[in-house]
């Protein structure tokens, strides 16, 4: 289990996240869901520890993130950021290779090379293994790096709006993986994600963020309904029932 206690976190004097509790269980993708600046990433960011925090305590199972080290939450916890600017010539098999750092400390060893090539078959980079990523489309540049956390092989896994620049094949590829990889390895997946249709349709949980404190929390098909998207998107729509999960028609 995730346990995110009482957690706290100001810029200057703007309150981000606001005394936030949260249990995420163990096993599953939890899609996180929020209106822009409702403070999602800076969440995810906290309980990767890419910056320090200031109140409250995260912990995976028993490990308190304040206390663990380094070299143990490399092997615990991979993170897709929003912001990814690699520019620096390094080839998606040398980009995997790194990801497995935690795992060889610099001197890879067959098993990092069988995980990286796995990887690239997972999420069908393979023509692409050779290439800088400085020469791929944003789309592929965001399978790549996808791929990397993967070959981290920690039990958790954030990824923040990995749906970022991928079409609609890739978009619904990436799901059918991210539930592959989580089912088959018993990972406990946490994305943030904007189109609810994804949530909704591939999640086993939704949690809704606003104004830096959590709505709101459920299942997809107790979660969607229409008074919910208004109450925290200001958005009107219909939902509808297709094929045991919802739709909601947001787009006209
Ligand atoms: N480095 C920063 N300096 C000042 N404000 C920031 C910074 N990073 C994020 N914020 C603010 O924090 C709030 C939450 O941001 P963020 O966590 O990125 O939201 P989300 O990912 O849900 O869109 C926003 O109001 C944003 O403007
Ligand atoms: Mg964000």
């Amino acid at each position: 289990m995730i346990s995110i206690e009482n957690v706290s976190h100001h810029i200057g004097s703007q309150r981000i996240l606001n005394r936030l509790s949260l249990d995420i269980p163990a096993g599953g993708i939890t899609a996180l869901v929020g209106p822009n600046g409702a403070g999602k990433s800076t969440l995810l960011s906290l309980m990767a520890r890419l910056q320090p925090l200031s109140d409250g305590h995260i912990r995976y199972g028993s490990q308190d993130t304040r206390s663990t080290a380094s070299s143990e939450l490399a092997r615990t916890v991979a993170i897709l950021t929003q912001e990814n600017n690699i520019h620096s010539r390094i080839t998606v098999r040398d980009l995997l290779m790194f990801g497995r750092y935690p795992h060889h400390q610099g001197r890879p060893q067959a098993e990092d090379s069988r995980v990286v090539a796995q990887a690239l078959q997972d999420f069908q980079l393979q023509a692409f293994a050779e290439r800088y990523l400085t020469e791929l489309s944003g789309g592929q540049r965001q399978r790549a790096l996808i791929a990397m956390v993967f070959c981290q092989q920690t039990p958790y896994v954030l990824l923040d709006e990995p749906l970022n620049n991928l079409d609609m094949f890739h978009a619904r590829e990436l799901m059918r993986q991210l539930r592959r990889l989580t089912d088959q390895n018993g990972l406990t997946t946490v994305m943030v994600v904007h189109d609810i249709n994804m949530a909704a349709a591939w999640a086993d949980r939704i949690v809704i963020l606003q104004d830096g404190e959590l709505a709101c929390q459920g299942s997809p098909n107790d979660l969607i309904n229409p008074d919910i998207l208004q109450r925290h998107f200001g958005l009107d729509a219909d939902v509808l029932d297709y094929q045991g999960k919802k739709l909601v028609v947001h787009h006209v």
